[in-house]
């Protein structure tokens, strides 16, 4: 909002008081503008500066943030404690109505100034619960939120247009702890407060196969835009952490996300079907990937053919021994463009980049540049897969394959991988314009060759040598934006 009002100040003073010299400038303005859009080589700059509605505080002066997407904490004209409402924070008393009742108040104040919801320290454990538009939730120090351990305070809610189905089970799937469907100006933020999911019970039943429906997310926005997530610390998720899905002008920063090494499908946090979202400074140790971008599965993913683009990762670090610190797909059915990851850090994990698709999905993954990528001990740096044989129902269509085309990796360190990359196309849909530049991988046996099948591109200073698909005379120009 800010960063567009000296403009509009420009404009609006022309109109009452027409003088030449603002005029000029403006032009100019624009002009620069334009020659430095149709310049510029890479999409991130672009995003960065194509933004210029966040409604709260400046743009920041360091292009490399997430600020021009959503501004500093806006401040809310209603501020009150979960204390006001009748909330115990002992850790055994359940605050899930009065959170309930909490958010239903201070909906009210949407569009008198917005409101904001502060909880102190203590733990409060609470069942699920929706959040409001115009609406900060403001963890104090020392404030810790427990997700129930009553399967029916996570109430059932549909499924995803874009899933046709829960992911893990047929049907409904339970909600998330904190939930938000078609809101706007969101902010979850803190003193580094933490939301504890209290998973183990979830992966127990997982585990021991009587989960009866899919696992909740600690946090999921739908349908909704402009939201912040930061300075928090998120715990023992049952099921992906933070979801946003359907959603756009999406801020992460400064977070920490845990779960144990092996609580299955803990994802830190997946952009799904989701538009402008950007990533940054956050830690994730998880029992899956860090990050994942995803965009629907099959079938149902086609037909709703709702894509995620525009999507930044940066400085994010972490581990998972058994998925990869960020993963493109394996839902992508509605496609998946224009994702910029920079400066991840990655360690004792399966992989570091992954794309996941296969037959069956449809959809494209096209403009993904992955740079300045440093890797220790990670298994497979850098993976294509597919054929998992992993579909919603059989009215999935075998002849609907993925278009991939546009993957630029660059800027890679890889300390002691077991092995050197697999990149495994589809057959009838090879994956086009993969670059690879100034990637090396140490520490691979000497027998450790590349293997690649159905993909094709270009690579320069690449160690070890990789396969004849990536060996072509010349780099195009497809290849040289990047890097
Ligand atoms: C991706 O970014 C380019 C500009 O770099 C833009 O032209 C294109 O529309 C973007 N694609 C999507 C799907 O947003
Ligand atoms: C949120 O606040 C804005 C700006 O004050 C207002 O225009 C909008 O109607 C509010 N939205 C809701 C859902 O309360
Ligand atoms: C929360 O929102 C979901 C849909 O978005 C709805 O099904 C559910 O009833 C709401 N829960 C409460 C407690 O209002
Ligand atoms: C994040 O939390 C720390 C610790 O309480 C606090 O000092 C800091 O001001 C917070 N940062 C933001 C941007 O809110
Ligand atoms: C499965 O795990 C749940 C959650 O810990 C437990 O309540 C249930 O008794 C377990 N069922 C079996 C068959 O082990
Ligand atoms: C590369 O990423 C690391 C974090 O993994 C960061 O410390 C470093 O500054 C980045 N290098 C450049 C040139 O941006
Ligand atoms: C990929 O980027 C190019 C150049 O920035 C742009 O023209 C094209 O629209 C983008 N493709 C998609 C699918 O976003
Ligand atoms: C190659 O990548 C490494 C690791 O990111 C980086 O330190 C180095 O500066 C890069 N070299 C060039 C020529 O870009
Ligand atoms: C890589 O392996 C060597 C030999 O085992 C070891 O000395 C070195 O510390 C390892 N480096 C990293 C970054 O894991």
């Amino acid at each position: 909002m800010n960063s567009a009002k000296p403009l509009w100040g420009v404009l609006t003073g022309n109109f009452i008081r027409p003088s030449w010299a603002p005029m000029i400038l403006l032009f100019t303005l624009l002009a620069i503008l334009l020659v430095q859009f149709s310049t510029r080589p890479v999409f991130s700059e672009w995003l960065i500066s194509g933004r210029s509605t966040a409604p709260g505080g400046d743009v920041a002066d360091d292009p490399r943030t997430c600020a021009g997407f959503f501004g500093a904490v806006p401040t809310r004209k209603m501020v009150m404690s979960i204390t006001e409402f009748g909330g115990v924070g002992d850790g055994k008393t359940s605050n899930t109505e009065t959170f309930r009742r909490a958010v239903g108040h201070m909906q009210g104040f949407g569009e008198k100034g917005g409101s904001q919801l502060n909880v102190p320290r203590g733990r409060w454990l609470t069942g699920s619960f929706n959040l409001t538009s115009n609406f900060t939730l403001f963890l104090e120090e020392g404030a810790v939120i427990l997700g129930s351990q009553d399967p029916e305070e996570w109430p059932i809610i549909e499924p995803l247009p874009s899933y046709g189905r829960g992911r893990e089970r047929l049907g409904g799937r339970h909600i998330s702890l904190i939930h938000g469907d078609g809101l706007t100006n969101v902010v979850i933020t803190g003193q580094k407060g933490t939301i504890d999911g209290q998973g183990r019970m979830w992966w127990e039943l997982w585990w021991n196969r009587t989960l009866e429906h899919t696992r909740g997310h600690l946090v999921e926005l739908m349908n909704s835009h402009d939201i912040l997530i930061s300075n928090l610390t998120f715990l023992n998720s049952p099921f992906w952490t933070i979801h946003p899905v359907y959603c756009s002008n999406v801020v992460i920063k400064d977070m920490t996300i845990l779960a144990p090494l092996n609580a299955p499908n803990t994802d830190g946090i997946d952009p799904d079907s989701s538009t402008n979202v950007c990533i940054e400074d956050c830690y994730i140790e998880s029992g899956d990937d860090l990050v994942a971008v995803k965009s629907g599965w099959d079938q149902y993913g086609i037909a709703m053919s709702r894509p995620s683009s525009n999507i930044i990762v940066r400085r994010v670090s972490g581990t998972t021994p058994t998925c990869s610190g960020v993963g493109i797909g394996s839902e992508m059915s509605g496609g998946i463009s224009n994702v910029t990851v920079e400066d991840l850090h990655v360690w004792d994990s399966a992989a570091g980049v992954r794309i996941k698709s296969d037959k069956g999905r449809g959809g494209y993954i096209a403009n993904i540049s992955f740079s300045n990528i440093t890797m220790e001990r990670v298994k497979i740096p850098i993976r294509f897969s597919r054929g998992s044989n992993d579909h919603p129902d059989e009215g999935w269509d075998p002849k609907a394959v993925p278009k991939v085309k546009g993957i630029f990796i660059s800027n890679v360190i890889s300390l002691n991988s077991t092995k050197a990359p697999v990149l495994e196309g589809i057959e009838d849909a090879i994956f086009e314009e993969i670059c690879f530049q100034n990637v090396t991988l140490l520490g691979l046996a000497p027998s450790m060759k590349w293997k690649c099948e159905f993909v094709s591109g270009f690579s320069s200073k690449v160690f070890p040598m990789p396969c004849p698909h990536l060996q072509n005379n010349g780099t195009p120009s497809w290849c040289s934006h990047s890097s």
